[in-house]
Parts: C-alpha cells; sequence; structure tokens
C-alpha cells in the first residue's frame, strides 16, 4: 500500500519537510541550548542537544532573553520532550514501536532542528533517530505570531529494512507541575453534549478518549483545559489549555505518577489501531493545539476562538446566515408545497437561507423513514415533482439561499448502493454487520479510495447539477460498530480507524478545492463532529439534535470553552420541545438562539402572527449584533454550573465599542435571591449606551437608553428583574435578558 497517497497528515509533512530543507538549518552545537519559540504572550522553551534527548523546559507565560538562558537553573525541570518506550519502562511514553527485528525499544537523540517562518508562524522541526535504528521521528512545534497558540505534532519514518509497527503515537507530550491543578472537561451524550466537569487532579492515571470510529464528541471531547493554581476561575489563574485537531478516535492521558508533574499525552487512540510502517514511509500525527492564559479560562478560551476563527475554521472571517431547517419542522415529510411554505416563512421573517433536511431524495427506495435510501442521492421525484432546481428558483425569487442535507458516509440495507456496492461497508470479515440507525444503517470504507470518489461525488454531483446550493449540512449518524475493511489487507485491518479518516479528509479536501465559497456544516447525529479536526473544512457544528432551549445554556456553556459561538448553530425550535418536551416560553428560546449561530428549527406554520413578528424583530436585531457575537470575545460571567438560579455571558466587539450582554435564569422560586453580574471586558473609559433586545416588558428597563461607563458595569453591572413585567396570562417560570452596549461617545 502506497501510505503517502492515503494519509494526509503524512502528505503534510512530506511538504512540510519539503520547505523546510530550503529553510534555514540550524546547526546543533554540542553544548545545550534553550531554543525558545514565542508567541505574543506565551513561551515554550525546550532543550535541544546534539547527541542527546531533547528535553522540556518551560510553555508559560512570555520569557525575556534572560530568562531564557538561565531558565535551565531556575526551573529545574528534566523530563524529555517526548519520552519513547523501552528504556526507564517504567514510566508512561508517548511513543512506542515494534522494529524490524522485534525490539520493542527506542531511544532518541537530536540530530538535526530546522526552523520555518512562514510569516503567521514559526515553526521548529527537532529531528531524531534511534541510536541503533535507522528510524526517526520528528517532532514539529509551531507558534503563531498573532494568536497565544503553538500547535505541537510529531512524525516517523522508518528507514529500517523491514517493517516497523506503531503501538503508541501521541501527538505530543507536555509535563504540567504538581501543585494544585485541577481539569475542565467535556464530558455528554446524544442529545446532552459537552457538559463540563471540573475536578482536581489526583494521583493516578485519567483517561479521556473516543472510540466511535465516526463522529468524536458526542461523549468526551478531545480538548481539555488545565487550571494551575487550584479551582479553576474564568478571569485569574494560570491555565493551560489543549485541543487535539482530529476527526477520529482520540486518547489523552493524564497520568499523575511519583515524580513533581503530571504527565500530560495527547494523540490518535492507538487501540486497535497500530500502523505498519513499510520501510521508506512517514506517519504523521494531527496537531496538539496548545494555548497558555494567565487570566484563568476565560482567556484561554478567546485564545482558542481568535486562532479558531483566523487558522482553523473554513471562512471563520465571514459572518454566518440566519437560517431555517426543515428537520424539526416536518421530519420526513417532505413535499414541494411545504418546502416552499417554509421558505416564504423564513423570507419573511428577514431569514437568509432555508434547508431543507433529512427526506428529499431516494430512487426505488423513497426516504420515509431512517430505514432506507441513504446512498440514494437523487430526488425524490414523489415529493419533489420539480426537483431540486425548483426549489433553487424558489428560493432566488424569495431573496434567500438554499441549502441541503446529506450523509454521504452511510448507507443502508435497503438502498440500491448497498444492492450494487456490499463490499463497500465497513464490516467485520466473514460476519453479518451490526446495522446502526433504523436498525439498517451502515458505514461506508472510506479507506477505499473508490468509496472516497463515490463520497466526493456525492457532493460534486449536487453541485455540479445545482452550483446554487450555498449550503450543504452534512450529517453521520452511526459510529463503526464493525471492525472490518473488504478494502485493506488482512495485516493492516488496524488501520481501518486511521484510514476511514484520512480518507474522510482527503475527500473535504477535494470539495473545499473544488468548492471554496460552500457553507458545510458538520452533524453528526447533533453534536458528534464538533473538533477542530474536522473544522478546517466545516464553517459550524451542529451542537446538539437537543435544542431545549434551557439545556442548551448548559451545552453552548462547555462548548464556548473551546469553541467560538460563529461555529456553534444555535436554533429556536418548538414548545414543547421535541426532545425534552419542556415548554420553553418564545422569549428565552430566542434569547437563547442568538448566542450563537442563529437559526430557525420548527414549523413557521404553527406559529402565531405574534410569535412571527416577535422572531422577525430578534432576526434584524441579530444582524446588527451579529458581528459582535459572531467575531468578538467572549467573557463567560456567571457559569450555570455554579446552581446560582441564573447564567450569563457577554461579547465584546475586538474594538470595545460595543458588547451584547445574555442572562438567563435557569431556576425559578419565589423571592430568590439571584447574584448581580458583573460585566467584564469593556473599556473602562467609554461610555456605553444601554439598549434592551427581544423585550417583551410592558415598560422598558429603568435604565433603557441611559450612558453608563464600562467602568460602572465591570465593578457592578445591572440590576436586573427576576421576573418579567407583562400580563398575568403571560406569566411563566422564565425569564431572560439580552442587552446590547454601545460606545455612545463622550
Ligand atoms: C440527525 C441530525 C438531525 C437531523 C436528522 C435527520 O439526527 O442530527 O439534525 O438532520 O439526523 O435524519
Amino acid at each position: 500500500m502506497e501510505l503517502n497517497d492515503r494519509n494526509p497528515w503524512q502528505r503534510k509533512a512530506a511538504r512540510a519537510w519539503g520547505i523546510l530543507c530550503l529553510a534555514v538549518c540550524l546547526p546543533v552545537g554540542s553544548e545545550a541550548r534553550n531554543v525558545c519559540l514565542s508567541t505574543p504572550n506565551t513561551s515554550l522553551v525546550l532543550d535541544v542537544e546534539q547527541g542527546e534527548e531533547p528535553k522540556y523546559v518551560y510553555y508559560g507565560r512570555s520569557l525575556s532573553p534572560l530568562d531564557v538562558e538561565n531558565i535551565g537553573y531556575v526551573r529545574n525541570c528534566d523530563q524529555p520532550a517526548y519520552p519513547a518506550y523501552g528504556l526507564d519502562c517504567p514510566y508512561e511514553a508517548a511513543f512506542a514501536v515494534r522494529h524490524s527485528d522485534g525490539n520493542l525499544s527506542t531511544q532518541l537523540e537530536v540530530c538535526a532542528m530546522e526552523e520555518k517562518d512562514t510569516g503567521e508562524a514559526r515553526t521548529l522541526s527537532i529531528r531524531m533517530k534511534d541510536k541503533v535504528y535507522d528510524f526517526y521521528v520528528t517532532l514539529y512545534y509551531k507558534a503563531y505570531r498573532d494568536v497565544d497558540i503553538i500547535e505541537a505534532w510529531s512524525s516517523f519514518r522508518n528507514e529500517e529494512k523491514g517493517e516497523v509497527v506503531l503501538g503508541q503515537f501521541a501527538s505530543a507530550y507536555l509535563p504540567v507541575r504538581r501543585g494544585d491543578v485541577w481539569l475542565s472537561r467535556l464530558y455528554g451524550a446524544w442529545a446532552n453534549e459537552a457538559r463540563l466537569v471540573q475536578e482536581p487532579l489526583r494521583p493516578g492515571m485519567e483517561v479521556i478518549q473516543n472510540k466511535d470510529g465516526v463522529r468524536n464528541s458526542h461523549t468526551a471531547h478531545a480538548e481539555v483545559m488545565f487550571s494551575l493554581d487550584g479551582r479553576p476561575q474564568e478571569d485569574n489563574g494560570r491555565v493551560i489549555g489543549a485541543a487535539l485537531c482530529y476527526g477520529g478516535n482520540y486518547k489523552l492521558r493524564v497520568n499523575t505518577d511519583e515524580s513533581e508533574y503530571h504527565h500530560f499525552f495527547a494523540g490518535i487512540n492507538e487501540d486497535r489501531s497500530s500502523w505498519h510502517l513499510g520501510r521508506g514511509e512517514d506517519f504523521t500525527t494531527p496537531p496538539l493545539a496548545l494555548t497558555f492564559s494567565s487570566e484563568g479560562l476565560g482567556q484561554a478560551s478567546r485564545n482558542f476562538h481568535r486562532w479558531g476563527r483566523k487558522y482553523k475554521l473554513a471562512h471563520g472571517d465571514r459572518e454566518r446566515k440566519i437560517l431555517l431547517n426543515s428537520w424539526e419542522g416536518v421530519y420526513f415529510k417532505i413535499n414541494e408545497e411545504g418546502m416552499e411554505a417554509m421558505m416564504s416563512d423564513i423570507a419573511a421573517m428577514g431569514g437568509e437561507l432555508f434547508v431543507m433536511d433529512d427526506g428529499w431524495f431516494g430512487g426505488k427506495y423513497s426516504r420515509n423513514s431512517d430505514k432506507t435510501s441513504l446512498g440514494d442521492w437523487v430526488t425524490d421525484r414523489r415529493k419533489l415533482p420539480g426537483g431540486v432546481g425548483k426549489l433553487l428558483r424558489e428560493a432566488e425569487k424569495r431573496g434567500i439561499k438554499f441549502g441541503i442535507w446529506i450523509e454521504p458516509e452511510m448507507t443502508n440495507t435497503r438502498s440500491e448502493l448497498y444492492e450494487k456496492h456490499p463490499d463497500w461497508i465497513v464490516q467485520a470479515p466473514g460476519r453479518e454487520p451490526v446495522t446502526g440507525r433504523g436498525g439498517t444503517q451502515l458505514v461506508l470504507d472510506l479507506s477505499n479510495p473508490d468509496v472516497q470518489d463515490y463520497v466526493f461525488g456525492v457532493v460534486d454531483g449536487l453541485m455540479t447539477k445545482y452550483p446554487g446550493i450555498d449550503y450543504i449540512k452534512w450529517d453521520a449518524n452511526m459510529g463503526i460498530l464493525n471492525h472490518g475493511s473488504h478494502y485493506l489487507e488482512g495485516n493492516r485491518q488496524s488501520h481501518l480507524y486511521i484510514a476511514y479518516h484520512c480518507g474522510f479528509e482527503a475527500v473535504c479536501r477535494r470539495i473545499r478545492e473544488k468548492y471554496p465559497d460552500l457553507t458545510l456544516q458538520a452533524c453528526a447525529q447533533g453534536g458528534g463532529r464538533a473538533n477542530y479536526g474536522v473544522l478546517p473544512y466545516f464553517d459550524e457544528f451542529w451542537v446538539s439534535d437537543n435544542t431545549d432551549a434551557l439545556q442548551r445554556i448548559y451545552m453552548q456553556w462547555g462548548t464556548s470553552y473551546f469553541f467560538p459561538a460563529m461555529a456553534m448553530a444555535s436554533h429556536i425550535s418548538a414548545a414543547p420541545n421535541h426532545q425534552t418536551f419542556r415548554t420553553v416560553p418564545l422569549k428565552f428560546r430566542i434569547d437563547v438562539a442568538m448566542s450563537g449561530r442563529l437559526g430557525m428549527e420548527i414549523q413557521p406554520k404553527d406559529m402565531t402572527e405574534e410569535e412571527k413578528e416577535m422572531c422577525r424583530r430578534a432576526i434584524a436585531d441579530y444582524k446588527t449584533i451579529r458581528p459582535v457575537v459572531q467575531k468578538g470575545d467572549l467573557y463567560r460571567l456567571l457559569s450555570p454550573y455554579e446552581g446560582l438560579g441564573a447564567a450569563s455571558l457577554m461579547y465584546v466587539s475586538q474594538d470595545k465599542a460595543e458588547a451584547v450582554f445574555y442572562w438567563w435564569k435557569t431556576e425559578h422560586f419565589m423571592n430568590q435571591h439571584l447574584p448581580r453580574v458583573r460585566m467584564s471586558g469593556l473599556d473602562a473609559e467609554k461610555n456605553y449606551r444601554i439598549r434592551e433586545l427581544n423585550r417583551i416588558d410592558n415598560q422598558p428597563l429603568p435604565y433603557e437608553g441611559k450612558v453608563v461607563s464600562g467602568a460602572f458595569l465591570m465593578a457592578n453591572g445591572l440590576e436586573l428583574p427576576y421576573v418579567h413585567q407583562v400580563e398575568r396570562n403571560r406569566k411563566n417560570a422564565y425569564s431572560s435578558r439580552v442587552i446590547y452596549l454601545e460606545d455612545a461617545g463622550d
């Protein structure tokens, strides 16, 4: 198997090496030397010496040249930069291989170091060789010039006589000095994604991992934050944040052993994924993005968001459209009249895009449920006689864009695709496949180049026929439940999980090359694809299939630790909610949805004129605040996880001239006492005019239209009424506020 054609990271590395060879090659002296990589506010220091194992020295706040020179003496850290297995065996390793002759040990020494400056970042590569074998490991550290992120990854090259098997291959390792270190991480389940958990690190091994094969963020997440100074705080204390940029199975390990360190390893999950590296072949791991903040979790999040918007998300500089998605409105009951009516409704409310969800396709088998037709991506003319072309024309008439749902990595046992290509599915050799959604769903084997061509063809076919399609919701409703590939050779079956993701990325890259302007949403049965591995190809992700506004506050809070609001699809849906059956008033549903990428997921036909008018006003206001929400800095003010009865956050524009403040009551008791929320991130010197958005109260707030200084708002906040002043028959248990602040000048 020609590995260079299959593994995008390998290709990336090959390209990188090509460039690095042209770059200045720094001689590595025989003296120990500290190499310092810096971002605007952080520094990473390594001790790199020819013929020695490189050592980690420091990661934290920026260092002066003097500090860099002497840090080795004052810090006293002698951890390897990338611990290899085989000598000092009892310790956890980042890297373990079986050499071509069966030897399980590796001993790495530095043989070269190179630096490449690309303008946006400086990338250091440290090339190491095994002391005995012709096996090479290179560590990369990419420090961005204008955001506080350093990406770290590794690559391997086998020049031995035979095949080497990679058993453990972390992207990076970082020792975190013990003390009162707390870990913040996300956990969850379908319809309850991205729940936040924060706990002190204790002796022993903490493992955060995923083995789904396709989706990797329904349950645990591949991103964490370490608060180094005790209980995590939003605005204070040192924090190291880490996000593995990978869409497949991952494993993050934090080993707290008898040493002075918590040993943090992050990379592809090696379980059932050992990789056979033939002579002359390379393997490159996905990057681990690291950030450091001296101002608590909040600054660490803002660092990730800025980097995400500028360097990771597709179109991170572009504002997202306000859309209506058909799913919760009609489910599989798609027809022309219904789609056109929904388009008219969203256009009338000021929306900019309509997305036709599942149920529009099928040839021999109609897609009326989740049991059939995946793979048969032809318009079901029984439902849509005028086809997608007609819908596009109707959208255009209404002045909106059109989007469509697909799930191209999957098929059903009842589909023409499966009948034609039974060998394209992921299947354990010689066994009946375990099926997924609907009892009939199967995953296509993306390690197979023919399947990759087919999946690319699904998008390419649609876009060629209907170039007007503006948006694709790309879904993935099943994990790998069967280990086996008809394509991979018998002794390469352990490549399946990784090869699947290489194939997926290869397809995504082709799509992006050909359709750079297309908007893509990563949906995976809700929030299964919220990760920085897929975001370079996708503009956003669906946070959860659960659209209940109250529960969304918790999920979007967790998600906001790592991902910017512009990537978080957040929709106004029906009451009672279709997942929790909770009846949340429209005001509250709007106020929550407006804190992310606003959309609607509802049947407008079932809404009253008054409700539609409320949405119309909210959409108009969202257009005003959209640049602040989607491109501004996030400040989390009051966590729903604190259980204090309310939650609050705000976005502040980069120039601090505008801000949007959100407050949602999470519990309702009579005569309760809620904390007054102090604002954050404003310019103390500026004066802000206060305007409430989405007001339902009969009377405006006492400070409506008044001007208050940023200093006051940050020191004291605003007193918010706990309930809405409305007629008795309109009262309910919910209360929320959205307040827009605008620089009023002097
Ligand atoms: C998944 C998605 C939903 C919807 C359905 C359609 O569950 O998460 O948003 O698109 O599939 O079948």
